[in-house]
């Protein structure tokens, strides 16, 4: 790309050379409910031109019933279960941008698949954050507890030492969408492209 290009020209080019890198691999999101992965997930694809696919709107069709009814008719390791088959399923369809529920980056056999088969990003964010954009929904079953404040305090703490593992990670606050997706396609290039660990495992988490 010549010097001269425009901002809009080099980021096209940033995009199609991401997609070119990724090859069969997928992007996926990991983080916590609320962390903007569906929200997120869905601009960053179009971006890049890849489908998206969100897995609770996958494993739900599967099962033919909620996430709330499966946890209340069948409880959590069976929707684990299914959630681990799910986006083996998806990953082997790749490429598309993956949106993950917040519990399936947790379980060891769906981490090493997304590790061999896609690229991952932590959409990280606040407890604050978290709690603003969860509330805005009844349909978490882990959240409906006496006081879900608390739980979400305490799924942050054993959950952020695996999200941590991720390839990217990304600090989701309350900015313009498209600049938390302009920080995801800057560390994706960093990352497939120049192989930089160094820029790709904390841009966006520090400004
Ligand atoms: C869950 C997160 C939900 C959904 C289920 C369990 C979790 O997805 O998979 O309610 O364990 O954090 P989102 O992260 O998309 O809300």
């Amino acid at each position: 790309m010549p010097e001269t290009a425009s901002p809009a020209g080099a980021s096209a080019s940033q995009e199609a050379e991401i997609s070119a890198a990724l090859g069969t691999r997928s992007v996926v999101l990991v983080g916590m409910m609320g962390a903007g992965k569906s929200t997120i997930g869905r601009r960053l694809s179009a971006r890049l031109r890849l489908p998206f696919l969100d897995a609770d709107i996958e494993i739900e069709a599967a099962a033919g019933m909620s996430i709330p009814d499966i946890f209340e008719t069948h409880g959590e390791p069976h929707f684990r279960d299914g959630e681990a088959r799910v986006i083996a399923r998806l990953l082997d369809g790749g490429p598309a941008v993956i949106a993950t529920g917040g519990g399936a980056f947790m379980r060891e056999e769906t981490r090493s698949r997304i590790g061999s088969r896609a690229v991952s990003i932590w959409l990280k964010a606040d407890a604050d954050v978290i709690m603003k954009r969860v509330k805005r929904r009844a349909d978490r079953p882990l959240l409906q507890t006496a006081d879900p404040a608390a739980t979400v305090g305490r799924l942050i703490e054993e959950r952020e030492p695996v999200y941590q593992r991720a390839d990217i990670t990304i600090w989701s606050r309350d900015v313009p969408h498209e600049k938390i997706v302009d920080e995801c396609i800057d560390a994706l290039h960093a990352w497939l492209c120049h192989n930089s660990t160094e820029t790709s495992n904390t841009m966006g988490a520090t400004q």
